[in-house]
């Protein structure tokens, strides 16, 4: 009897402390950036799936970029990930590394912060290497982590790594060896990002919060929705008020938007080669917009309402549209 009586002493202890430890995730690493306008707005561009050496058109976007960043004078850059072709980078002294990032994306106006995330490609490579301060000495721009939180005055960014949600890369990588280092064991992993990002989220007071990562959750293009996204985030992001997603993955560009309007999924996928030719789901609920070439997506986010546009390679404005926040949204209604 008095054995029990220790037993559940001790079961209770180690209960308590695993409770205790679970509710204490480690938080995301958050980095603050200052709002330099007098207004108070904001401006970024967005590109993902794009690092090949100038070539299949990147260095026209990179160009396009310049310009367009100039005119709406940015204040920082976003990668949706898929950095470097087609198997990320080797190391840190890879030569892709200056070829296809620092001699490609050289317009005055880029030379500002870029916020950038992991893409599938870039695991098939050294991903540490891209997590690296040595790429950050070497190019100050470089600013890459897994998941990791912006906050501005007015928005509030989230950044997430999307990769080890996907199944079929655990479970059929092909010939791929992913570069899993830091994310095993896999659903622990998982489950402290959710958490974190939740929390995150919830903890956000701004007027605007915007998620960027890599992969789809809604798409009409290549790859489609994807589906462990839709089932594990999208219903955090949709109890959190999040009014836009940003990824990159399908090589387009591409606006959907959810069923009660909340929150619009921008593909900015153009940042090199494209032309997939998929175009025959243009019929899937909630279809804004698909372009299926290259380029890339500007946001200028102002205190009331943002505005959103896509750009092809010739800089040309392919569509545009305007959301209002989701504090202005709910006192309208
Ligand atoms: C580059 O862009 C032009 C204009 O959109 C397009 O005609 C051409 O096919 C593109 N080149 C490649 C390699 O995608
Ligand atoms: C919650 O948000 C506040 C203000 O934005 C920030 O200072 C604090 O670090 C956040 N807490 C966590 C645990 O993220
Ligand atoms: C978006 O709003 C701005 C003013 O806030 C306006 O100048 C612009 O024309 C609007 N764009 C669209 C596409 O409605």
């Amino acid at each position: 009897m008095q054995y029990m009586g220790v037993y559940v002493i001790v079961m209770r202890w180690l209960l308590w402390l695993w409770v205790v430890c679970m509710s204490v995730s480690a938080e995301l690493q958050r980095f603050e950036h200052p709002v330099v306008k007098t207004d108070d707005s904001l401006s970024f561009l967005a590109v993902g799936d794009w690092g090949r050496r100038g070539a299949y058109n990147q260095s026209l976007i990179a160009h396009q970029m310049g310009i367009i960043g100039e005119k709406l004078n940015i204040d920082f850059v976003v990668s949706t990930g898929d950095n470097f072709y087609e198997r990320g980078l080797t190391s840190v002294n890879d030569p892709k590394y200056p070829e296809s990032f620092t001699q490609i994306y050289t317009a005055q106006s880029l030379q500002k912060q870029w916020y950038i995330v992991l893409g599938n490609h870039d695991y098939r490579g050294n991903a540490l290497a891209q997590l690296s301060s040595v790429l950050r000495k070497m190019d100050s721009r470089w600013l890459c982590l897994r998941s990791f939180l912006v906050n501005t005055k007015i928005a509030d960014f989230f950044f997430i790594d999307t990769n080890p949600f996907v199944d079929k890369y655990w479970s059929n990588p092909k010939h791929y060896k992913h570069d899993w280092r830091g994310v095993v064991p896999r659903q622990r992993y998982l489950s402290t990002l959710l958490k974190d990002l939740d929390f995150a989220l919830r903890n956000s007071t701004a007027n605007w919060k915007i998620v960027v990562a890599h992969h789809t959750i809604r798409s009409v293009g290549h790859h489609g929705d994807t589906q462990e996204i839709v089932d594990q985030i999208l219903p955090i992001l949709e109890a959190n008020n999040v009014r836009a997603y940003i990824n990159g993955h399908d090589h387009c560009l591409e606006h959907m938007s959810s069923t009660n309007g909340q929150i619009q999924f921008l593909t900015t996928g153009g940042g090199s080669k494209a032309w997939k030719g998929d175009l025959s789901r243009l019929n899937q609920g909630g279809y804004e917009f698909y372009y299926d070439g290259q380029g890339f997506l500007s946001a200028e986010i102002r205190p009331t309402d943002a505005e959103f546009a896509f750009y092809d390679v010739s800089g040309r404005v392919l569509h545009r549209f305007n959301i209002s926040n989701s504090k202005g949204l709910h006192s309208s209604m």
